[in-house]
């Protein structure tokens, strides 16, 4: 049987080139977003990983989902840096959670209980942090010029150590899940379903940064 992270990527990689060609990323990798618009994304992302990280603390002792909490992944200090150094220490007052943000965020509560549903959130959001994130970050230090200690914290993994290794050991994970192919589908549905959400989040970002468009 092919090792489940395998068709895990493959059947959602249509997905991730979706993900990947937004607009919002394009303009943001090209260096054209102002610093405060960047920030949209970054408070975004804030009420995503509040959301997940709740369930990750909550999952801890679970015997299946309990295998895909890490501590050293959690990023919502490392968000909190970031739009502190974007926004300065007003920057609660300056942020609310998008429509598509909470859209995001109430499927994933809404699956959090079906530890193949946290896992697909899980998944779709920090192996792609951990992997084109990495990319995202040398744009994002470049054009800022940022450097550790806020501004691109969320894409330092500095607790983790060698992301090659945690990415191959993540993978081992998933294939180690027990796992008959009708709950395999219905974890695939879920993460394509995860890419589609967080795509909304920036076709939505878009619209904010530049309303015309
Ligand atoms: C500029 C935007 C992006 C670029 C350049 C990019 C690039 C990449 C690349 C090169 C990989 C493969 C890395 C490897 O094989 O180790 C990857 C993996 C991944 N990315 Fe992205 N990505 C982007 C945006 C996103 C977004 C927005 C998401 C999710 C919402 C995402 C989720 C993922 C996931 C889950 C993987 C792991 C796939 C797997 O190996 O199972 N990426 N990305």
């Amino acid at each position: 049987m092919t090792p489940f992270s395998e068709t895990l990527r493959s059947a959602t990689w249509a997905d991730h080139e979706a993900a990947e060609a937004e607009d919002y990323l394009r303009l943001l990798m090209a260096g054209r977003l102002s610093e405060q618009e960047y920030g949209e994304m970054v408070a975004q992302h804030y009420f995503a990983y509040v959301a997940l990280e709740a369930a990750s603390r909550r999952l801890a002792g679970h015997p299946v989902a309990g295998r895909f909490v890490f501590p050293e992944l959690y990023r919502e200090e490392a968000l909190e840096r970031d739009l502190l150094t974007v926004y300065g220490p007003s920057w609660r007052e300056r942020i609310a959670p998008s429509k598509a943000t909470r859209t995001l965020v109430a499927r994933i509560d809404q699956v959090a209980d079906w530890p193949g549903g946290y896992i697909a959130h899980h998944y779709t959001r920090y192996l792609g942090d951990m992997s084109g994130g990495q990319f995202i970050r040398v744009e994002l230090e470049r054009i800022y010029g940022y450097g550790a200690g806020g501004g691109a914290d969320f894409y330092r993994f500095d607790a983790v150590g060698s992301l090659p290794r945690f990415k191959q050991e993540y993978r081992a994970r998933l294939d180690a899940l027990e796992l008959d192919e009708a709950e395999r589908q219905r974890v695939v549905r879920e993460v394509r379903l995860a890419y589609q959400l967080n795509t909304e989040v920036l076709a939505e970002l878009l619209h904010v940064v530049r309303p015309a468009a």
